[in-house]
Formats: structure tokens, sequence, C-alpha cells
């Protein structure tokens, strides 16, 4: 089998190369070359008539779509190529897997939806976007189950790894540098590790493939880690792993603060829990907590 993985150097098409490989072959594309010198196809995924002609070339049985404009806040003065990577793109990459009978599998988010719910997001809750970059997201779901192709999209939500941009690598930075800190302690959602969601995926297209195009199980599906916290509790939890395994010399002191002291240009859900009943009942996965996740997740960040 032969799988192509768009977004081949962010922090999920990092951890996803190494189970889609369990699979079959992995073509990596992506703007940027990957460290570690894999080969890797350079390709601009917002020319989607190169794209096309991509696909048109490669043949894939599957494609991971792990590509996203995630800069939140950019989108919402970028919001043109924010829609173009995050909704004309899944729009294309669907439109050929119809065309063609191949399976597509994308990544979407919690913030597609408005965060004023009490009690942990299902599929079919009403979504109501805060900003560009999760209207965009939506868009992008929207796009692919019009195109009646074969396909899995998975919500997910706080996405933590080793590399990129993220949570973890930023508290961690601030601590060295800082002595006091101040963090958000009223947005509360399930930080997910990107290996953890990585393997959920190889675990869902294999299941997939195994039974084959009669196997309807397939939409919008919500995967994140099980663990609910504030970016407050998470940074605490961060911090007290960061000591034990010897990746900080101190705890920094921290001050719990609401999200008005910190003005940003997107407004954030306030709530954004995703209940992963679903996919627990249909694909038999079991998420992954927290504290056992992020133990994980500092020792590659230590190795690195
Ligand atoms: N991060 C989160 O907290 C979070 C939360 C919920 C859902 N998600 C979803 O999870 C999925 C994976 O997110 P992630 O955190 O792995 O994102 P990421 O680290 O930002 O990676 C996105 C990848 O897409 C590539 N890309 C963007 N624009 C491109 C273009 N025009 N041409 C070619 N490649 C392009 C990026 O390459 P460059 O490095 O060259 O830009 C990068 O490799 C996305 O669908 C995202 O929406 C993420």
């Amino acid at each position: 089998m032969n799988i192509l993985l768009t977004g081949a150097s962010g922090q999920l098409g990092q951890e996803l190369l190494p189970q889609l490989q369990q699979l079959g072959e992995v073509i990596l594309v992506d703007r940027d070359t990957l460290p570690g010198g894999q080969r890797i196809l350079q390709q601009d995924l917002g020319d989607l008539n190169q794209v096309e002609i991509l696909l048109n070339r490669l043949t894939p049985d599957v494609i991971v779509n792990a590509a996203a404009y995630t800069a939140v806040d950019q989108a919402e003065e970028d919001s043109i190529p924010a829609f173009r990577i995050n909704a004309e793109l899944p729009g294309c990459l669907a439109r050929w897997a119809k065309r063609n009978g191949r399976f597509l599998m994308h990544y979407s988010t919690d913030y597609v939806f408005s965060g004023d719910g009490k009690v942990p997001y299902v599929e079919q809750d009403p979504t109501g976007p805060l900003g560009v970059y999760g209207e965009s997201k939506l868009a992008g779901e929207w796009a692919i189950g019009s195109s009646g192709c074969r396909h899995f999209i998975l919500r997910t939500s706080w996405v933590y790894s080793a590399h990129g941009s993220n949570f973890v690598l930023t508290m961690l930075r601030l601590a060295s540098e800082r002595p006091s800190l101040s963090i958000v302690s009223d947005q509360v959602g399930c930080p997910t590790w990107a290996r953890n969601l990585a393997g959920v995926s190889r675990e869902v297209i294999s299941q997939l493939l195994s039974t084959g195009p009669g196997d309807d199980r397939q939409g919008i599906f919500h995967y994140c880690d099980r663990t609910a916290v504030t970016w407050y509790d998470f940074a605490h939890a961060i911090f007290s792993t960061a000591l034990e395994a010897g990746l900080l010399q101190r705890l920094p002191e921290m001050t719990a603060v609401p999200t008005t002291d910190f003005p940003q240009k997107a407004e954030r859900p306030l709530y954004s829990v995703l209940d992963t009943s679903a996919i627990q009942n249909t694909f038999g996965i079991e998420p992954a907590g927290l504290h056992e996740s992020l133990k994980d997740c500092l020792k590659d960040i230590n190795k690195a």
C-alpha cells in the first residue's frame, strides 16, 4: 500500500511517519525538508493545480492530510491562505479521492466549537467557531463530507510533541527564562500528545482498510487524550514532570489569571473538551492519560 502523507514536518506529521510505515510505503510531502534528511517531496500545497498533478502522478491508495494552517492568531489577518490550506486543499484531496476510489484521513479541531458548553462535545453538537482558524477548519470538514469520498476526520485538541511550536515547549522555555509565570486558568481542554493521535490514526486506517469499502464507519470522530485540564493545570503538570525528569532545576512561581489578562487576536473557546465515546465504542480505542503521555514526551525532549 502506498500512503501519501502531507504536513510531514509538522508536529503530527513527524509522529505519523513511523506509524504509517507499519502499514505501507509512505511518500512524504511538505514545503520544507525534514530533520534527519528523509526524502521528501517539496511542494507548496497551496497550489492546488500542482497538488492535482502530484496526486495523478503518485496515485496513492491512502492520503493522510496532516498539513494545516495552524497559526490561530495570524489567521485573523491572513484568512485567504488559512482557507486555502484548511478548506480548499482538503476539498481538492477529497474530490481526487472520490474520483479514484481512494481513502482520505484528515484532522480537525476543537476550535470548531464556540466553547460555551459545560459537558464534553459530541460529534453531532452544533458548531460555532469563534475565529477564522476554526471557520476554515470547519469549511474543510464540509468540503470533505460533501465530496462523497471514503474519509475519516479526527477532531482533536491542544496538540503537543517534542517538535514544532506548542504549549509544552513554550512553558519549558519560559520556565528557564523567568522566575514567575502568569497562566490562563479559565480555559478547559484536553492536551493530546501527537504520538497518541498518530497511533490512533494507524489503528483506524488499519481497521478500515482491512474491512474494505463496504465498512460504513466513516465521517467525523473525536479523539483527544482523556485528561481535561486548564492551561494552568497543564503548565503545573509540565513543570512537575520536567522537575522529576531533570529538565528543570526549580518550579517557577505560577499565578492563575483569566483569559482577559492575555488579549489575543483570535478568541479561544473557554470549554473545548471533546467526548471520545464514539471512537472508543466503534474502534475499541482507549484514550491515553496526561501524566504518562507527558512523561514520555519529556523523555523525547530530553533526548533532543
Ligand atoms: N496544534 C494543535 O494544538 C491542534 C489542535 C487541534 C487540531 N489540530 C489539527 O491537527 C492537525 C496537525 O496539526 P499540527 O499541530 O501537526 O500542525 P503543524 O505542526 O503546524 O504542522 C502543519 C504542517 O502543515 C504544513 N503546511 C502548512 N501550509 C503548507 C503549505 N502551503 N504547503 C505545504 N505544507 C504546508 C506545515 O509546513 P510548514 O512548517 O512549512 O508551514 C507543517 O508541516 C491539523 O489539521 C490541525 O488543524 C492541531
